[in-house]
C-alpha cells in the first residue's frame, strides 16, 4: 500500500529520534560482529511516531526474518509457543502494544527473553509433566504507548530501551518533503512548513495530512503544487487548527473549562464527557495537550492552562 511505501527502510533514511538511531546503530553494529542476536529493545511512545517502522528497520538491519504481532492478538500460551517455533537464529518477533499481553503468556516470555526456551505442560491430571524446549537465540522487540504499563519484570527484561519523542517542526518538514516526493506531488517549501507546523509532532499525522491536501490540490484549477494557500484552505475544511489541535482536542479543552471551571478533572470523567475511551485520551490526546502546554497534570486530576484559555479565547473567570 502506500502507508507502507512512505515507511523509511533504513537508519540512514529515517528522519528524527537521532539520538535513538546513533545508539540502535552501535548496537546493531556490535552485535552484528559478534554473530549475536541484538539484546531484546523496548521502544516506548505516543501512536504514530515510528515504532513499527523502526522495528523492521532493525530486523533489516540486522539482515534477519521478523515476525509481527501484537499483544491482544496473542489469546493463549499456544499462540506464542506456534510464533516461538516458527523463528530462525537472530530473527526479531515484534510485539506490538505489548502491554496488552495475557498474564500467562507474559511470564512464558519471561524465560524465552532470558534464556531462551520455555516450558511446555504436556498431558493433563497426574499425567502432566513439563518439556523444556530450546529456542534459538532471537530479538524480542516490544513496543508500547507507556513504559509505566509494563510489569517490572517484562520492562526489567529488555537490555534496550528507547523512549520514542514527538518530532520537531524541521524533521516533520522533512518527512513530508520526502512523502510528496515518494507520492509524486510537487510541494512548496512553505506548504510543507506549514503541514509540518499542524502535525501534532507525529509523521502518521503529517503524512495523512499530505494525503488529504494533496487531493485538495489534484481538484484545484489553481494549484500546480501544494503551497501554503491550499493547505490553509484544506486545514480548515478538516477543522485543524493553526496549533494541529482537532475537534476532539478543542472539545476536551471546552469540557475542562466550561463544565469543570478549568479542572482539577479526572481522566475518565473527562473521556466519558467528550465520547471518547479513557486509554484513547491518556494515549494520543493528553501527552499532545500536555507537551504544548495546554493542560498539566496534578494530583487531583487534570486542569487547563492560561494558554488553554488564551487559545480558545476564553476569559477565566476569577475563583
Ligand atoms: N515516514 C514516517 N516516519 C518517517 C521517518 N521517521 N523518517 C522518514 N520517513 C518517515
Amino acid at each position: 500500500s502506500i502507508e507502507q511505501s512512505l515507511r523509511p527502510s533504513s537508519l540512514s533514511t529515517y528522519i528524527g529520534q537521532t539520538a535513538l538511531k546513533r545508539e540502535l546503530s552501535v548496537y546493531i553494529r556490535a552485535a552484528k560482529k559478534r554473530e549475536e542476536a541484538l539484546d531484546h529493545v523496548l521502544l516506548y511512545g505516543p501512536p504514530g511516531l515510528g515504532k513499527t517502522t523502526l522495528a523492521m528497520i532493525i530486523a533489516s538491519e540486522m539482515q534477519v526474518g521478523i515476525k509481527t504481532t501484537s499483544g491482544p492478538a496473542i489469546e493463549k500460551t499456544g499462540d506464542l509457543v506456534a510464533l516461538l517455533n516458527e523463528l530462525n537464529p537472530g530473527d526479531v518477533l515484534f510485539i506490538d502494544e505489548i502491554h496488552r499481553l495475557p498474564k500467562v503468556v507474559e511470564e512464558m516470555l519471561y524465560s524465552a527473553m532470558e534464556d531462551f526456551f520455555i516450558d511446555i505442560v504436556v498431558g493433563q491430571g497426574p499425567t502432566a509433566h513439563p518439556i523444556h524446549f530450546p529456542l534459538p537465540p532471537f530479538t524480542l522487540i516490544g513496543a508500547t504507548t507507556r513504559a509505566g504499563l509494563l510489569s517490572a519484570p517484562l520492562r526489567d527484561r529488555f537490555g534496550i530501551v528507547g523512549h520514542m519523542a514527538y518530532y520537531s517542526s524541521d524533521e516533520l518538514e522533512q518527512i513530508v518533503k520526502r512523502s510528496a516526493k515518494i507520492l509524486n506531488s510537487p510541494i512548496q517549501e512553505e506548504g510543507a512548513h506549514e503541514i509540518a507546523l499542524r502535525s501534532r509532532g507525529t509523521p502518521r499525522i503529517a503524512n495523512r495530512l499530505l494525503k488529504r491536501i494533496r487531493d485538495f490540490a489534484e481538484v484545484s484549477e489553481h494549484h500546480d503544487s501544494i503551497d501554503r494557500t491550499i493547505v490553509q484552505h484544506a486545514l480548515q475544511m478538516l477543522q485543524v487548527d493553526d496549533e494541529g489541535l482537532d475537534q476532539t482536542d478543542i472539545k476536551l479543552l471546552e469540557t475542562m473549562i466550561r463544565f469543570y471551571n478549568g479542572g482539577p478533572v479526572g481522566l475518565n470523567t473527562l473521556a466519558a464527557n467528550i465520547g471518547e475511551e479513557t486509554d484513547t485520551v491518556a494515549e494520543m490526546y493528553e501527552p499532545f495537550l500536555l507537551q504544548k502546554g495546554f493542560i498539566k497534570r496534578t494530583a487531583r486530576g487534570r486542569m487547563a492552562t492560561p494558554l488553554a484559555y488564551e487559545h480558545l479565547g476564553i476569559t477565566p473567570d476569577n475563583k
